[in-house]
């Protein structure tokens, strides 16, 4: 009894751990968004303007772009890990996403390495973040391919169908109990000796030298799995390789048959004619943002907060297509913004932009769940294909015109 009472507060310290130094990195993340997008906004920008040839200048910024793209990674995985994340929950076949993505986790390993994917529970339809689902399945592969650097060997998916009773509750109070698709990702490298598995899910920890890993991976597969209300469990032994599981529940109710393609292509794809209202406080964002939506082909204009984009509607609301605005601003936010273009009468599209994401403000009512979202930072194809797929859908305003 005593025995499992130790164990039980044990678990309950560990998750109170997990807890705060997800509040502590999801801040800090948070402060990094803005100076990233700036970054690489601006970074685009000067790319657009050179002239043809220099081919230095371009070599420059083209390692700049890297270390700014890489910043943002890190932001985003921390923002995971603080379940912060802005996710769009779809019902999916779960097998779909999987098997979308094989092709492209095959060009990522190398040869000496063998993917395959078998999944015997291909039916099960989960409600999930086909990037969000992307991104773990990419952090796992990218580990397996690491503890198998030493001479290939075989990564494989599968998955089945289970169900957690009270019985698995007792040791895993935490899940909730019935049906789950359990996707397995097995490898067959140097596998986990039982402190680092015992580690392995929490930020910063990593077995690998400094600059290879961040120890974040796991963290923010840990943290988007809680997120699609499911678990994680690692199974692993000295040189007798490593299985992650990751359990889904069961989503019941028909896959959305609209798959998303999550991977853009050029940016010629992306222009437009439309006229476009940006409303962002900070004046570098705000800038950038404008000059490549300009440089795309769409007539811009901007306002500091939403007191000014009001002042500008109330001249030119019925030219406006489509409003991005920031949530969070000092003089009438994002969400306050929407319901005054509204009681205008205009049915204008809107698209957020925040680097405060979803949960908190989806929890507090303060961000419409409806209605499109963009996280920060965001790099140019993310903006502009924000953009275009709002524009995309079909039509709502202007109303007036
Ligand atoms: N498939 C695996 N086989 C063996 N060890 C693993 C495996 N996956 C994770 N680990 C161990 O867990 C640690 C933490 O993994 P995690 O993915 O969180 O961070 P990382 O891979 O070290 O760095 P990052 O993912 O941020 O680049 C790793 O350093 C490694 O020791
Ligand atoms: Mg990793």
């Amino acid at each position: 009894m005593a025995i499992e009472r130790e164990a039980l507060e044990h678990q309950l310290r560990q998750a109170q751990k997990m807890e705060g130094i997800g509040r502590v990195t999801g801040g800090i993340a948070h402060d990094f968004n803005n100076l990233l997008t700036v970054m690489l906004a601006n970074i685009a920008l000067i790319e657009g303007q050179l002239p043809p040839g220099n081919a230095e200048i371009r070599q420059d910024l083209g390692a700049l772009a890297a270390a700014a793209q890489r910043g943002a990674e890190l932001v985003h995985k921390l923002l995971s890990f603080s379940r912060r994340e802005h996710l769009s929950m779809q019902p999916v076949k779960l097998s779909a996403v999987v098997e979308g993505w094989v092709p492209a986790l095959r060009r990522m390993l190398p040869e000496t390495i063998q993917l395959t994917a078998e999944l015997g529970d291909d039916g099960a339809v989960v409600l999930c973040d086909r990037g969000a689902v992307e991104q773990i399945l990419l952090n796992l592969a990218t580990n397996a391919r690491d503890a198998m650097s030493g001479g290939g060997g075989f990564l494989r998916f599968g998955s089945e169908r289970v169900f957690l009773n009270e019985r698995y509750r007792e040791t895993h109070p935490w899940a909730a109990v019935g049906a789950y698709t359990a996707l397995s990702v097995t490898d067959t490298g140097i596998g986990m000796d039982k402190n680092t598995l015992q580690h392995a899910l929490e930020p910063f920890f990593t077995t690998k030298p400094v600059g290879v890993g961040t120890g974040l991976g796991l963290s923010m597969v840990y943290g988007l799995m809680k997120q699609h209300g499911g678990l994680v469990q690692l199974y692993s032994e000295p040189y007798k390789g490593t299985v992650v599981r990751l359990y889904f529940p069961v989503h019941q109710g028909a896959a959305s048959s609209e798959v998303a393609p999550t991977l853009t292509t050029g940016l010629d794809r992306l222009r437009g004619s439309e006229t476009i209202l940006l409303v962002e406080d900070e004046p570098a964002i705000r800038s950038a943002g404008s000059r490549l939506l300009a440089t795309q082909g769409y007539k811009v204009l901007t306002a500091e907060d939403g007191v000014s984009a009001l002042r500008v509607l109330a001249e030119r609301g019925s030219e406006v297509h489509l409003i991005v605005t920031d949530v969070v601003m000092p003089l009438l936010g994002g969400p306050e913004l929407l319901d005054a273009v509204r009681a205008m009468g205009l049915e204008t599209d809107f698209l957020f932009t925040s680097g405060y994401v979803g949960r908190d403000l989806q929890e507090t009512g303060e961000l419409p769940s409806d209605e499109a979202f963009l996280r920060k930072p965001w790099t140019v194809e993310e903006f502009l294909g924000a953009v275009r797929e709002v524009l995309n859908k079909p039509r709502r305003g202007p109303a007036l015109a």
